[in-house]
């Protein structure tokens, strides 16, 4: 809406890595064996976390992507999550993790599990970058979580505002200022 805004810094690219690092480690010990692993991002969000994390992964695996339909603001809790573009390969009988940014109101992690689920993996898991429970609508919590975080609206390493600053190598917080802001 064209308000003047500052970008503070949250978690820095050291910690952030440092945490994948350690997600990545988790992960390979939690699949370890397996050779049929398929790391699956949400597009767009989760791109910068997902290349990140499968360098920390030590197992074969194959990438795909997914986009889900964004609602928007729209605030009422009847929110419907359609697939935009859907996955290449297919996923059944296969290990599949699920890479997100952001775990919000969690309707979006819940649905996508939700239809992943009725392809008939052998197994399906979700690891998130970020967490904002106190968002939560649905019960719905990631197998992994990089940072839990205050509700505050987040940019960086993949996440925008208004489709800007996916390309920060931090996490940062918006904070309008100005006039507007008081
Ligand atoms: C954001 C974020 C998550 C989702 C979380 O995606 O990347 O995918 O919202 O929100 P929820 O838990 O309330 O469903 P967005 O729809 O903004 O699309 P983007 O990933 O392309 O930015
Ligand atoms: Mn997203
Ligand atoms: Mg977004």
């Amino acid at each position: 809406d064209g308000r003047p805004y500052e970008i503070d810094q949250m978690i820095s690219a050291k910690r952030i890595a440092a945490r994948v690092e350690a997600l990545g480690a988790e992960i390979s010990e939690s699949f370890r064996g397996t050779d049929r692993l398929v790391v699956v991002g949400l597009l767009r969000g989760s791109f910068v976390f997902i290349a990140d994390l499968i360098r920390e992964i030590d197992l074969p695996c194959e990438v795909d992507f997914l986009e889900a339909s964004s609602y928007g603001n729209d605030t009422t809790s009847t929110r419907e999550v359609r697939i935009l573009k859907d996955l290449r390969g297919s996923i059944g009988g296969r290990d599949v993790l699920v890479v997100e940014d952001i775990v919000d109101t969690g309707h979006t992690i819940s649905k996508v599990m939700d239809i992943l689920r009725d392809r008939h993996p052998r197994r399906i898991e979700c690891c998130a970058m970020l967490d904002k429970p106190s968002r939560r609508e649905v019960d719905v919590h990631a197998t992994w979580t990089g940072f839990e975080i205050p509700d505050e609206f987040v940019v960086g390493y993949g996440l925008d505002f208004a489709q800007t600053h996916r390309n920060l190598p931090f996490i940062g917080t918006v904070r309008f200022t100005g006039e507007a802001a008081k």
